[in-house]
């Protein structure tokens, strides 16, 4: 698997994005301004994983959106895909990486295998700010649970 960011025409990995983020209109949010990373088979077009990184501070990125298609899931894809954009983040000075994520057993206990802590809650924020009920695994999602991950001990970090 090879990992390369993609500078235009980002709206083509749309159908990978909205397994993260089901609302167009939130994805727009951050498309743009984020930087996104597909992971695909060498040489392939059809990409296996995305993730859409933004800057929300100079010290901070933010993960918006991570997703592998679905018959790629549990194969270790999506640690990797963390991995990498932690090594890249750090080196381009991040402190910290952030993400916020649904209260889901899908996600949570993803992200802290790969290494995040649980840092602060959104309230509401779900409720708020899609326009229909967001569901996983039965439960109604509510508040935004951040988790954030220390990229300081990374080799090659600049800070
Ligand atoms: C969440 C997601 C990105 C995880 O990627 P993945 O490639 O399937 O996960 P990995 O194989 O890299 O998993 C690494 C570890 O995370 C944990 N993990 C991953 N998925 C999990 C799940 N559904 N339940 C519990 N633990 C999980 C496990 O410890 C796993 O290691 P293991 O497979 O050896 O047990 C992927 O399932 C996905 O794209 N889901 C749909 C979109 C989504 O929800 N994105 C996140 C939005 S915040």
């Amino acid at each position: 698997m090879e990992i390369r960011q993609i500078e235009k025409n980002k709206k083509k990995y749309l159908d990978l994005l909205l397994l993260a983020d089901e609302q167009e209109s939130m994805i727009d949010q951050y498309l743009e301004k984020g930087q996104l990373f597909i992971m695909t088979k060498e040489q392939e077009e059809q990409a296996a994983a995305v993730a859409v990184v933004t800057w929300e501070s100079s010290c901070t990125a933010e993960l918006k959106n991570l997703a592998v298609a679905k018959e790629w899931q549990r194969k270790g894809l999506g640690k990797a895909m963390v991995e990498y954009l932690c090594q890249h983040f750090a080196k381009a000075g991040a402190r910290e990486m952030i993400v916020g994520t649904g209260d889901s057993p899908l996600t949570i206990p993803f992200y802290e295998a790969c290494g995040f802590i649980r840092s602060h809650i959104k309230e509401n924020f779900f409720t708020e700010n899609y326009d229909h009920p967001i569901w996983e695994e039965g439960v109604q999602l509510i508040h935004m649970i951040y988790l954030k991950k220390n990229l300081l001990a990374i080799p090659g970090n600049i800070r």
